[in-house]
């Protein structure tokens, strides 16, 4: 099948069986070899590495021909399949060689500014301004191969449930997701311009409108924020919607989906999703995205020690800890270091304070003055510890100290060996908070989007105590990564109209934001709901790092630059003109 009028064979596929047949193959140069008499090269394309090899004795010109060669050079080798007599058992090809009888130079190269190697010795920089010799990489394109495993299994899984892959516009009117948008002057409108979408949010409730019932599309979102391993300034997302459904129905779907996913890429059996509340995650992790890959909640101690004369816990709003086990020989040292990570100015708390449960059975706090043996023992049984545990408790405001907490918990997870890349918790957060409080702009944002409908219980609320109504909205998350979202939708024009006005649109502003969504629901909108997943992180997951980068083609870099293309880069005047954009000058 991948035999062109250039090759008979690819790099990867000759084994043992094909001994004595004549082949013609074409790649890179990987390395070469010379040992006296003989020389070997290391020929690679993207289906493996073959070894070839050049006689001085019995083929002189050929072999010197091959000795000029240099670092991937692009060659074309004919010869015949031969057993090797040094076997390299650990890659696919490593029991043959080709004894060449021809070879030719496709192209020359320059010598490459980094190795082509798992291990490269190429900087960050580097790699990102050389992409495409980055992507030669085996470990750089097998993630890009495992992406598009993904996409093409997420296809294969949406098709069957009778999804639809419609496009939507990427030059369009800002959505309202919280983040900035990119925007695109307009020539032939000036003074006007497009947004780049960050979602398709609202173009696929319209399809609902427009009766396509279910809807997915592999879309790039473009969102112009902060940037993290885990984000990029344009992604791209599994985007969904459905006609029809209640969240069950939508829980089940894309439940289906991952572990479609979990079976086909990895071979992986998942479970049934387990399903926490966003109270509970918070109360009991500190964080909307709980890592469930391990233990180590959060014990609330308020009723165990205030009241003793220990200023630091009776001042303190909360006071959390967690249970370590086997961390109790942790030194001095070490627990410096953890009071110094909690005082970090992200985190902000005040100090660190613990409790031994020693190996020996006795108990041991850093605030002994306080609290005597017998409340330890109280702490102890609080926490269920036994010998060999170590206790650590933070105090102070409840936000503030249950993210503090959360990323202390996290941190004793990496070091307590907790959290394996190989091992996958995948868990639904439902009942997520319809609005949150905003103290720059005083006012009520949406927390999931302005779309998302209010459970029907707590509408009654929504004038009074807008705080405490609760969405129909959930989050997949796998590992502490949010891997997807989304909520059942407004479709009734009036509660619509209602949401804008809490979130503080007067009814002219929501009118020329959203007329077209709000006129459209006067026109038999069906209730619905839907999802969109993050591609690029869930398949940072399933390939086991962290970072998204490694998993897009030509990524970006920390301050949203390509430094290969380099972009984003000043425009000629004339376009500028055309545009009739004038710049402030610089100075
Ligand atoms: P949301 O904003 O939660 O929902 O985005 C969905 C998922 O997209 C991923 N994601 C990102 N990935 C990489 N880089 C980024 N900058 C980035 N931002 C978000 C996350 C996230 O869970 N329209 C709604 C979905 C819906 O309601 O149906 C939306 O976009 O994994």
């Amino acid at each position: 099948m991948l035999k062109t009028n250039h090759r008979t064979k690819t790099c990867g596929e000759l084994t043992i069986n094909d001994i004595n047949e004549e082949v013609t193959l074409c790649g890179w140069l990987h390395k070469s070899r010379d040992l006296g008499g003989m020389t070997f090269i290391d020929i690679r394309d993207r289906y493996g590495i073959t070894q070839l090899v050049f006689n001085m004795e019995t083929n002189a010109d050929i072999c010197n021909k091959a000795r000029s060669f240099g670092r991937e050079y692009v060659i074309k080798a004919t010869g015949i399949v031969a057993e090797r007599s040094n076997k390299n058992l650990k890659i696919p090809t490593g029991e043959i060689e080709i004894t060449v009888t021809d070879i030719e130079v496709l192209n020359v190269s320059k010598l490459p500014p980094f190795t082509i190697e798992e291990n490269t010795d190429g900087g960050e920089e580097q790699r990102m301004k050389y992409r495409y010799l980055d992507l030669r990489r085996d470990n750089i394109r097998k993630n890009i191969e495992l992406r598009h495993k993904m996409a093409q299994q997420t296809r294969i899984y949406l098709d069957g449930q009778a999804f639809i892959e419609v496009e939507t516009p990427v030059l369009i009117k800002s959505t309202p997701e919280g983040a900035r948008d990119f925007v695109v002057p307009s020539r032939m409108n000036q003074g006007e311009f497009y947004a780049l979408p960050q979602s398709p949010q609202t173009f696929k409730q319209l399809l609902m409108v427009a009766g396509f019932d279910r809807y997915y599309q592999l879309v790039k979102c473009f969102r112009d924020e902060d940037l993290r391993a885990d984000r990029q300034p344009e992604f791209t997302q599994i985007d969904c919607e459905m006609s029809f459904v209640q969240q069950e129905d939508i829980l089940n779907m894309f439940e289906g989906l991952v572990k479609h996913l979990f079976k086909t890429v990895k071979g992986i059996t998942i479970e049934n999703l387990p399903r926490m509340t966003y109270d509970h995650a918070m109360k009991h992790y500190g964080n909307d995205k709980p890592d469930i890959r391990f233990e180590m909640k959060f014990v609330e101690m308020n009723e165990l020690v205030k009241g003793k004369g220990f200023k630091v816990f009776d001042d303190a709003e909360l006071i959390i800890g967690i249970n370590v086990k086997g961390a109790a020989d942790y030194t001095r040292k070490q627990l410096d270091e953890l009071t110094d990570f909690v005082k970090r100015p992200q985190l902000g708390a005040t100090g660190l304070i613990y409790m031994r449960h020693n190996t020996d059975g006795s108990l041991k706090s850093s605030v002994d003055k306080f609290y005597n043996e017998d409340e330890l023992k109280n702490w102890s049984a609080a926490f269920n510890s036994s010998a060999g545990d170590l206790i650590l408790v933070l105090a102070g405001n409840t936000d503030r100290i249950r993210k503090a907490m959360s990323e202390l918990r996290l941190e004793m997870g990496n070091r307590m060996g907790l959290r394996d890349k190989d091992t996958y918790a995948p868990l639904w957060v439902l009942d997520f908070p319809l609005l949150e409080w905003n103290e720059d702009s005083k006012r009520w944002h949406a927390m999931h989007h302005p779309f998302t409908s209010p459970k029907p219980e707590d509408i009654s609320y929504l004038n009074d105590v807008p705080g405490s109504v609760r969405a129909n909205a959930y989050d997949m998350v796998i590992n502490g990564v949010e891997v997807g979202g989304g909520s059942i939708r407004i479709h009734d024009k009036d509660l619509q109209k209602k949401m804008f006005q809490i979130l503080g649109f007067t009814d002219e502003d929501a009118q020329a934001q959203f007329g077209f969504l709000m006129n459209a629901f006067e026109f038999g909108a069906p209730p619905h709901g839907g999802i969109a997943f993050g591609f690029d992180r869930l398949c940072s997951l399933f390939g086991g790092s962290d970072s998204i980068r490694d998993y897009i083609a030509f990524p970006k870099n920390n301050s949203g630059r390509d430094v290969m293309i380099d972009a984003p880069s000043p425009i000629a005047e004339e376009q500028l003109k055309e545009l009739n954009i004038q710049l402030r000058s610089a100075k």
